[in-house]
């Protein structure tokens, strides 16, 4: 006597099974049990969450406009041991043409390291959800734009919003822009705000009511800011004062962490710089 099989073999796990229902893989259609048809859907899902991520991750990274020169740069990409004295920019001569002493020397890289670790400790409060006001000042080249986008970077992949923009470029954009408040909430709105060089801009009542504007949004909201400036603090200070800007980002004088000095020689062009023949 002869019994009838009526159980169909899910193709996928190969296993006979009560019931299996015809679906399009790949444009084929298969026959599956429900097992094998939940595992591929929970797939896709997360498929798609990660192309969903990817694009939004390709979009803030857009949105925040950094230097396309940084926008690679890890904190390996900026050097802050004994090699830096074999850049031939850090030069051995010191301001005065006499030669560093070794001790000398020593303290530069130890300077270097100092405003590495802050950085690093900047990085982390904005990650953690503090807000930090701070201002990177010291010479041309040493490396205070590449700095604050490495901590720019690791705010992004952190899945955060980052806004970068050049002082000069950013006063044109909102004196030319229509729309002032609402290019002030645009331009100022996001986790962690850098403006970079602010020797670029005049100290005018203009400049002074959009950086006044700028740090206050970031203020209101507790969100971070990086302003960057060859000059030092008290130069800043006096060009752009006003009541507010003072009450908001001078008020944290005094703290550790606000005030990050560039106290060494020029590193543009060393066989370190990002971009350099190595
Ligand atoms: N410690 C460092 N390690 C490796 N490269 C460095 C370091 N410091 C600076 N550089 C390199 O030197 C160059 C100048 O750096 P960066 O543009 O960040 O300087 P800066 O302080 O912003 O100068 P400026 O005030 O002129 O804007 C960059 O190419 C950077 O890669
Ligand atoms: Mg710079």
């Amino acid at each position: 006597m002869h019994t009838i099989e009526l159980r169909l073999s899910c193709q996928k796990c190969k296993e006979k099974k009560e019931t299996v229902y015809p679906i399009v893989v790949n444009g084929t259609k298969v026959l599956m049990c429900t097992k094998c048809i939940d595992a591929i859907m929970e797939e896709e899902k997360q498929k798609n969450e990660m192309l969903r991520k990817r694009h939004l991750h390709e979009d803030m990274v857009a949105t925040a406009s950094l230097p396309s020169r940084f926008k690679d740069a890890t904190w390996d990409d900026f050097i802050a041991d004994e090699r830096i004295l074999e850049s031939s920019y850090v030069s051995r001569l010191n301001e005065n043409g006499k030669r560093y002493t070794n001790e000398q020397l020593r303290q530069i890289v130890v300077k270097i390291q100092r405003v590495k670790q802050q950085c690093l400790r900047i990085k982390e409060q904005i990650l953690d959800g503090l807000s930090v006001m701070t201002v990177f000042t010291g010479n041309t080249g040493t490396g205070k734009t590449l700095l604050a986008c490495i901590i720019a970077n690791d705010i992004l992949n952190a899945e955060k919003t980052v806004h970068y923009h050049n002082a000069s470029h950013l006063v044109t954009t909102i004196t030319d822009s229509e729309d002032y408040s609402g290019s002030i909430y645009k331009y100022a709105s996001c986790d962690l705000l850098i403006i970079d060089n602010l020797a670029g801009i005049p100290s005018t009542d203009n400049t002074k009511r959009i950086l006044t504007d700028m740090v206050d949004v970031v203020y209101m909201n507790s969100k971070s800011l990086i302003m960057i400036s060859p000059y030092p603090i008290d130069n800043i200070k006096h060009a752009y004062y006003t009541p507010v800007l003072y009450d908001r980002l001078f008020s944290g004088i005094n703290k550790e962490m606000f005030n990050i000095v560039f106290d060494w020689q020029s590193m543009r062009g060393s066989q370190f710089s990002i971009g350099a023949i190595k």
